[in-house]
């Protein structure tokens, strides 16, 4: 026989299900659902939509960026000639950039390529690579080693690096012809290495009897006046050019390149800084192994979404110059080109107003 069961002291645990507590419940499901799916669609659209001008956030420890006092009227137009940020491509890529989707699954492990001469250069990068230069012509890559680094500057100091530890020599002189980009002497002196130190203007170093022992770093077109230059050293000191901007969004491309460390840069080719993403194009397979070294053990090669990225940038900005593509791309030199005229033109008159 059962008759109506006691209520024991711990029904109230247990809540009865009623139509109405079941609304509720989706009501509440519901809820949730809304305020994760608001802040999802939050993030992303921080992602994709970029603080008109760029990063305009404290400035970078030991260099000098305070020109803000003589920055021209529009913020879209500034050319940060300190550190170079390069901010004015961002409305090319934010009209046409195309997206990409990196998976979660994709480039856990440390290393990537079999054929490279560093197993952490990605392949599709290198390729990449070798095919924009063989559009553009700015560069011979035919027989080249290609060395992958954060930014030019970490393949500066490689370079420094490779050209240094084997001279049984004093420190290796580094030279440059004045006016040179300032964070050269920031950058051979900062670890204070007893292979290799500062030693200023190029023209001075060249009228000094004692010429042995050097490393020249030649840029052209040159920040910060833009002139085009030559070796200045008549010696045979090791050589590395830094080609951050020969591309036709700044000068006329007339020849390829052919020198034996070129140094190109992600941040001056599309305006990518913030991926930093750089690379060599080495002749001798000896310095390219040495630069890898001093990659390897500085940051065990280049983070590799930076490298997918950075691929994926140049096949869209290599393909849009490209004749072919030309009808359906947009080509990034050429527009790009068009935000640089004012102050190609006339340098010397931009540099003075940022200078006062
Ligand atoms: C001549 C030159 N080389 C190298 C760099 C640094 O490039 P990255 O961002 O690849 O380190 C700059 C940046 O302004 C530059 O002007």
């Amino acid at each position: 026989m059962s008759g109506p069961v006691a209520p024991s002291c711990f029904t109230f645990l247990v809540p009865r299900i009623t139509k109405n507590r079941i609304i509720f419940c989706l009501l509440l499901v519901n809820l949730v659902l809304i305020f994760l799916y608001s802040e999802v669609k939050r993030q992303s659209s921080s992602l994709s939509r970029p603080n008109p001008g760029g990063y305009r956030g404290g400035k970078p420890e030991g260099i000098n960026t305070d020109s803000s006092s003589h920055a021209p009227a529009s913020d879209a137009l500034i050319i940060n000639s300190d550190i170079g940020d390069p901010v004015i491509f961002e409305p090319y890529w934010l009209k046409y950039g195309i997206d990409m989707v990196i998976p979660p699954w994709h480039s856990i492990s440390y290393v990537s390529s079999q054929r490279q001469i560093s197993p952490f250069f990605e392949d599709f990068l290198i390729d990449e690579i070798i095919s924009v230069h063989k559009i553009v012509g700015n560069a011979v890559t035919k027989d080249r080693h290609i060395v992958i680094g954060a930014g030019s500057i970490q393949l500066l100091q490689a370079a420094l690096y490779a050209l240094s530890v084997n001279d049984r020599s004093p420190p290796l002189k580094v030279v440059s012809a004045y006016p040179f980009y300032s964070a050269y002497p920031m950058v051979t002196d900062f670890v204070q290495s007893k292979l290799y130190e500062w030693a200023g203007d190029a023209m001075d170093f060249e009228a000094t009897s004692n010429r042995d022992g050097y490393i020249e770093i030649v840029n052209y077109p040159n920040n910060p006046d833009g002139t085009f230059r030559h070796a200045v050293v008549n010696g045979s000191g090791g050589l590395i050019h830094d080609l951050a901007y020969y591309w036709p969004q700044y000068t006329p491309i007339t020849s390829p390149a052919d020198h034996d460390i070129m140094l190109f840069t992600l941040s001056k080719f599309s305006g990518h800084a913030g991926s930093r993403v750089g690379w060599a194009i080495v002749k001798d397979l000896k310095v390219a192994q040495l630069m890898s070294k001093y990659i390897f053990l500085n940051t065990i090669g280049l983070s590799r979404d930076a490298q997918a990225r950075a691929a994926h940038i140049m096949s869209i900005a290599g393909k849009s110059y490209a004749v072919l593509w030309s009808v359906v791309l947009v080509s990034l030199f050429k527009t790009t080109h068009l935000l640089f005229v004012p102050f190609l033109v006339k340098p010397q008159h931009h540099i003075q107003r940022l200078l006062g």
